[in-house]
């Protein structure tokens, strides 16, 4: 079984002191951290944009996956790989050419990734096999931290597992993850899970990530 990978995500980190928040998860380990990106229009929520991200950049070496829930990614991409960020992903659900972007982004040394929503089906996955080197699998509608995890879209991991057998591709799972949820998640093998609130709203979050990263731990519940 391998190690599990826990990419925190940054929007249920506080802000106001941000590096205490990154410093706090990379001392148990934690070497990649999740950057949602909203602009109030492909989800009705707005975060932030590369100029956070350059900053975050500066005082971290951590991996960070800039998952942009943005409707056209391609006016920016430029500012997404200038800032820093070493993988990033773009919706399915998005109007605009997504194999234009993908391949935009990894000729410019960038791993290239696709999110795909609850209801959008497994399958849409092979058109961008070639172009990607990540699937983050949403299983909440993407635009707010905190939300229940979607059950249904458990199914839909073990399928994109099944597809990307034997290719160099990660798959990543976002939204609802917490110590009731990640056994079930790590049973399709996925290979990182994203967690916000279920990390980041701990009173003792080391202890939170040893329940987190050990096998089968909500058996014992
Ligand atoms: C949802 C975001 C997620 C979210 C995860 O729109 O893409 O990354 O912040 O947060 P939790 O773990 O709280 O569901
Ligand atoms: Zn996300």
């Amino acid at each position: 079984m391998n190690k599990r990978i826990i990419s925190p995500s940054l929007l249920s980190a506080d802000f106001s002191n941000v590096l205490n928040d990154i410093v706090r998860v990379e001392k148990l380990g934690i070497d990649r951290l999740h950057l949602d990106i909203m602009d109030g229009h492909f989800v009705p929520n707005i975060t932030f944009g590369p100029f956070i991200i350059k900053h975050i950049r500066n005082v971290t070496k951590s991996h960070l996956e800039s998952h942009l829930m943005i409707e056209e990614p391609s006016k920016y991409l430029d500012e997404f790989i200038k800032c820093g960020s070493d993988t990033i992903i773009i919706h399915h659900e998005i109007k605009e050419s997504k194999i234009d972007s993908l391949k935009y982004i990894r000729n410019n040394n960038v791993k290239s990734g696709i999110a795909i929503n609850p209801d959008t089906n497994y399958d849409v996955i092979s058109e961008y096999i070639d172009y990607i080197d990540y699937v983050l699998v949403m299983s909440v509608f993407p635009g707010f931290g905190g939300q229940s995890f979607i059950y249904d879209t458990l199914e839909k991991m073990k399928q994109i597992r099944k597809i990307t057998k034997n290719k160099n591709i990660l798959i990543g799972v976002d939204g609802g993850v917490n110590i009731k949820t990640i056994d079930d998640v790590y049973s399709t093998g996925v290979d990182i899970t994203i967690v916000g609130s279920g990390l980041y709203g701990a009173d003792n979050i080391k202890e939170r990530y040893n329940q987190l990263i050990n096998n089968e731990w909500n058996n014992n519940l």
